[in-house]
């Protein structure tokens, strides 16, 4: 993987609307970014009137992404990454962490926000082992169609394949089950799936009360956002194998063959979940 290609143009840069929240810069405040503005900055206040330990989930949601993209290049070998919705650039990003691991990792990134897409300019002029694809993931046969994805599966080497807090964004369950299985498909064998959604555990309990409270405050801004059932967040694997622990609250969840250290803590209002799959 020595001679990487260049793919040249980089992505359009669109107009941006400040007036309107966005999924990517609302979570961008919440890890204490500055790519936001008043909108986006509104709703975050909005969110955590009613769930005050959401700026964490944010930060676990990214401990987790570090955890699992480093096991994958470390533990599994893996040396090839999609990072689909994979929001404004913050502290460790993929790229880094895969080439931290492994000089030669090759990471592609995929967004369609305007605001995600004019930074993925930067992005390419890191090093040529970083791109980006700016395109709507709704749409697997044109995003698996553009030239740094096609080719990183080419290859027909293992590719990790990460869709953190980006399938929750899709309303309808069976087609984002339809579009989940069609990226799952084109992996080649050997190759995982990494995913945290929000869900709605459906027992009736203290999260449930707060998912709701949550849907109604965002249900204008986010019309999609669709909190799933442990069982429906376990399907978007399209049969993959998940690895141990399974999907997992954020809190609860360690890499496959990682000790744990700590007690599960019953108490903590989590409602991201996380899980990993291999394809064989
Ligand atoms: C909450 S952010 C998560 C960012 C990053 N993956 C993480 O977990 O830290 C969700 C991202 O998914 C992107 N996204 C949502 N729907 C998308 C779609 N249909 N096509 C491309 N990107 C999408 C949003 O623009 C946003 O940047």
């Amino acid at each position: 993987m020595t001679d990487q290609p260049t793919y040249g143009g980089g992505p359009v840069a669109y107009g941006i609307d400040t007036r309107t929240p966005t999924v990517a810069r609302v979570y961008d405040y919440f890890l204490g970014g500055k790519d936001n503005y008043e909108a986006d900055r509104e709703l975050y206040r909005q969110i955590v009137e009613v769930a005050p330990e959401a700026p964490e989930w944010a930060r676990a949601n990214r401990r987790w992404l570090k955890q699992v993209v480093t096991w994958l290049a470390e533990d599994a070998g893996v040396r090839r990454f999609i990072d689909a919705g994979s929001g404004l650039p913050t502290a460790e990003n993929t790229h880094q962490i895969a080439q931290g691991v492994n000089v030669e990792s090759v990471v592609v990134y995929v967004d369609n926000d305007p605001s995600v897409v004019a930074h993925g300019r930067a992005l390419l002029l890191d090093n040529n082992r970083t791109h980006f694809v700016a395109a709507d993931l709704t749409k697997p046969a044109e995003v698996l169609a553009e030239p740094p994805i096609a080719d990183l599966l080419a290859a027909g080497e293992p590719v990790a394949l990460v869709m953190a807090l980006m399938l929750h964004h899709l309303a309808d369950h069976d087609e984002t089950l339809a579009i989940a299985r069609q990226y799952v498909d084109a992996l080649p064998p050997g190759s995982f799936l990494a995913i945290t959604h929000a869900c709605k555990p459906g027992d009736g309990g203290a999260v449930d009360v707060l998912v709701s409270e949550l849907q109604e405050k965002v249900k204008d801004a986010f019309p999609t956002l669709a909190f799933r059932s442990v069982e429906q967040i376990s399907a978007l694997f399209g049969g993959m194998e998940i690895l141990d622990p399974g999907v997992v609250r954020l809190v609860d969840w360690h890499v496959p063959d990682g000790r744990v250290d700590e007690e599960p803590e019953p108490d903590v209002r989590d409602v991201i979940y996380g899980g990993l799959a291999r394809k064989r």
